[in-house]
């Protein structure tokens, strides 16, 4: 599909939302007991382990260096910045990272747009990966990790357990799936996991969690997850991702303010914020 008609579904799309976003945007949850501190609340996770990268295998998978430099890091600092500004606006910060199907590029945009919000001195950022079905940050990052998230949720123990830190990256904390799940949905919708999020939340008003989840129209993941997460980033792969398949998941996610949209092609993302 050419970005054309890309640019032209996206742009039916967000017009179709503006009434919905309206209503979302006032429904957003009460934020006053928030901390309204400028200063950055320090990562406690002082047990956490850091694991270290390897830089020629990061550049190989196109995922930025810690000061998100470079002429990749330019489009995703554009991302951040606009990304950073909605959030604000909505009080919110918790992302979940979205697209209709598979490989459009919602892990490498979740990981490097985690790495550039921890890039700016003032935030710290959490990459949180709940595509239990098909995980991908670990693989990404080569993180071999002892515990993932899904150990945590099955096991009823805080998910906290299961944060890493990276070598070089400050202000940015991991938390990874170890193997993947078969009954994920179930497992993202109970109870237990919906409160261990809304806790992961409400502990530092300033980090920013950037959540990766499965395809919007593959399974009931990324719709149950909706509910819990503030806001929403659609991943689009130019030349992958159809326009019915667009309209289609932005139409269930109706009650999700999407703040942007990131036309993912195969040089460079190009950043729609709406
Ligand atoms: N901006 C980009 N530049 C180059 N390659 C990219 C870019 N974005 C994604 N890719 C490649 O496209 C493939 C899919 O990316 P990614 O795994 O991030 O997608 P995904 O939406 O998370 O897929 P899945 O639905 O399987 O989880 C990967 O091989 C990745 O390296
Ligand atoms: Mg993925």
């Amino acid at each position: 599909m050419s970005m054309e008609r890309i640019s032209r579904a996206l742009e039916l799309a967000a017009r179709q939302r503006e009434a919905h976003a309206a209503a979302a945007i006032a429904e957003q949850p009460q934020t006053e007991n928030m901390p309204e501190t400028a200063a950055v609340a320090p990562i406690r996770a002082p047990q956490a382990p850091v694991l270290t990268l390897d830089p020629a295998a990061m550049e190989r998978e196109y995922v930025l260096p810690p000061s998100a430099g470079g002429a990749r890091g330019r489009h995703y600092k554009l991302l951040r910045t606009q990304v950073l500004r909605r959030l604000d606006q909505l009080k919110a910060n918790t992302l979940a990272v979205l697209s209709p199907k598979t490989d459009a590029g919602k892990t490498l945009t979740a990981i490097n747009l985690a790495i550039a919000i921890a890039a700016e001195l003032d935030r710290t950022a959490l990459l949180v990966d709940l595509d239990l079905r098909n995980p991908g940050v670990h693989q990404r990052l080569g993180l071999r990790p002892e515990l993932g998230i899904e150990d945590c949720l099955q096991a009823g123990r805080p998910v906290s357990d299961a944060i890493v830190r990276l070598a070089g990256y400050e202000r940015l904390t991991v938390l990874p799936v170890r193997e993947p799940v078969e009954h994920s949905a179930e497992l993202l919708n109970s109870e237990y996991a919906i409160r261990q999020v809304a806790d992961l939340r409400n502990r530092y008003a300033n980090r920013i969690i950037v959540v990766d989840l499965p395809p919007v129209l593959q399974a009931d993941d990324a719709l149950a997850f909706s509910r819990t997460a503030q806001a929403g980033l659609m991943v689009v792969g130019e030349g992958r991702t159809a326009r019915a398949d667009l309209l289609q998941s932005m139409e269930l996610l109706r009650d999700l303010t999407i703040v942007g949209t990131v036309l993912n092609g195969s040089r460079e993302p190009v950043v729609q914020a709406y």
